[in-house]
């Protein structure tokens, strides 16, 4: 029983993360905690809100992220809480912030998180010190990448690491575990980790196993070779005793439309007998560095940001190799380093990949592109509105459990992702009726409509389509106890 509490939210559908059905009832805050659920009728709060039906659902988990810079730099994350994103798991891909030492412009992808050698943080105590000190609007768990142990232990990218040179990893990798990062991430597909045997891998990732945490994979291959790479990926696991989440699936490439049948039945398959997880983003469009990515996987290529011709943001790579006089390659070349969005998946695919029921939403957004996928801003909401209430491809409550309770279980982030007395109060008040994207690869860079208020550690962050100024986040740590006792 409630007898005070600083917020109650009263009228509301309470969709609790768990994939249950929702119920229809008040939830009250007190501090950073939830402390009331249900029929609320005689408790007092110092603020009350009148949900008019509307949801209430935890606050969202992007759990495939690279704004681990924007943290700092862009601490209101105005595109994630402007979606109901209250955490964001960091350092996806192989890309991390932390811990690197290094100087000049790094290798793309890893320009993609920073162009300048000097942002990276050869610790990550130091890291999580500043998330700490100056904290971001929404919390913060980090996965640690392994482009980015590469990048410092060895002079040459383009062969397996040696045995030294491994050691040298894992110990930088051991040390940020201890500090409380949640895990190993990889990018076997691009240049600074192409060349990185399984077996380097499988070292590293013992490391993880003996922190319990967790190992995420952009694979070496989502095209021709995607069922090899989910193999590759699952040896990983099994052979380090971790569990492993295959990154942003897909199925890349006019050749292989429609093989999600395929690797969904081999993921099915594994998770009989190993952890295996994925996430995946709601568009047929992928994008990262331009120079990444082959050309003719794709039917569309349009430029997102370009170094060498800041002009092409925004514009369709065809258009300006003609104008160029040059063939799309040496277009290519002309603008690097530069980033793109590359049309390139079925939309059955995507459509299948985001229903199976083990697939996370994650947005992959990346926050320091001039013209960004509109995934970036766009992601949650056009889960919820486009696929889950327009198109009826699952449930309401089915699309906010692949955003909370799913990815809290899956990235261990304690009393999160659910609605639950005693749990954080991290929230999201959105209209189930009106909620979705509006954010285009025309226009990528524009709120969702119908998130009305997005709460983080029960201080309210976004409220009447505006961020607040506050910055409640946290720097969550793998396995640590959250330090406020309920009511306290
Ligand atoms: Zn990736
Ligand atoms: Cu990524």
């Amino acid at each position: 029983m409630v007898d005070a509490a600083d917020l109650i939210i009263r009228n509301a559908r309470l969709i609790d993360g768990t994939g249950a059905p929702s119920t229809h009832g008040d939830i009250a805050v007190d501090d950073d905690r939830i402390v009331g659920l249900g029929d609320l009728g005689q408790a007092h709060a110092a603020v009350e809100i009148d949900a008019g039906g509307k949801a209430v659902a935890p606050g969202f988990i992007d759990v495939h992220t690279h704004d681990d810079r924007a943290l700092l730099i862009d601490p209101l994350m105005a595109p994630k809480v402007s979606q109901g994103v209250t955490t964001v798991i960091t350092g996806n891909c192989g890309i991390s912030l932390a811990p690197l030492r290094t100087s000049g412009r790094p290798p793309a992808p890893l320009d993609l998180v920073c162009p300048d050698g000097d942002g990276f943080f050869g610790e990550f105590d130091d890291y999580l010190a500043v998330l700490d000190a100056d904290p971001a609007a929404v919390n913060a768990a980090c996965l640690i990448g392994h482009a980015s142990l590469r990048v410092e232990a060895m002079d040459a990218l383009n062969r397996p690491a040696t045995g030294d040179e491994i050691t040298a990893m894992r110990r930088r990798l051991e040390r940020a575990l201890e500090a409380g990062a949640i895990g190993l991430s990889t990018g076997l597909y691009y240049a600074p980790a192409a060349a990185a045997p399984t077996a380097e891998i499988i070292e590293l990732v013992t490391a993880v196993q003996a922190a319990d945490g967790i190992h995420t994979t952009h694979m070496r291959d989502e095209a021709d070779h995607v069922t090899e790479s989910l193999e590759e990926s699952f040896a990983i696991g099994r052979e380090a005793g971790v569990p492993v989440v295959i990154s942003h699936h897909k199925c890349s490439g006019q050749a292989n439309h429609g093989r999600s049948t395929e690797t969904l039945t081999l993921i099915e398959a594994a998770r009989q007998h190993q952890e295996v997880g994925l996430d995946a983003y709601p568009y047929i469009a992928s994008s990262t560095s331009l120079g990444s990515t082959k050309l003719t996987d794709a039917n569309r290529v349009l430029v997102t940001w370009s170094t060498a011709r800041p002009e092409a943001a925004g514009r369709d790579l065809a258009e300006i190799a003609a104008e160029m006089g040059l063939d799309t390659e040496a277009a290519v070349d002309a603008l690097m380093p530069a980033g793109g969005i590359f049309f390139m998946m079925d939309e059955e695919d995507v459509r299948r990949i985001l229903a199976y029921p083990g697939t996370m939403i994650g947005s992959d957004g990346l926050p320091h592109d001039e013209f960004p996928h509109p995934r970036l801003w766009g992601t949650f909401p056009r889960v919820l509105g486009h696929y889950a209430r327009d198109q009826g491809l699952f449930s309401l409550e089915t699309a906010v459990h692949k955003m909370t309770g799913l990815p809290a279980g899956r990235f261990g982030l304690a009393d999160r992702g659910v609605l639950e007395v005693g749990a954080m109060a991290d929230l999201v008040l959105f209209d189930p009726e009106t909620v979705i994207d509006t954010a285009t690869f025309e226009r990528p860079k524009q709120p969702a409509r119908g998130i009305d208020l997005v709460m983080v550690n029960g201080r309210t962050i976004w409220r009447d389509g505006a961020s607040t100024g506050a910055r409640p986040g946290r720097a969550i740590r793998r396995g640590a106890e959250v330090s406020s006792q309920p009511g306290g």
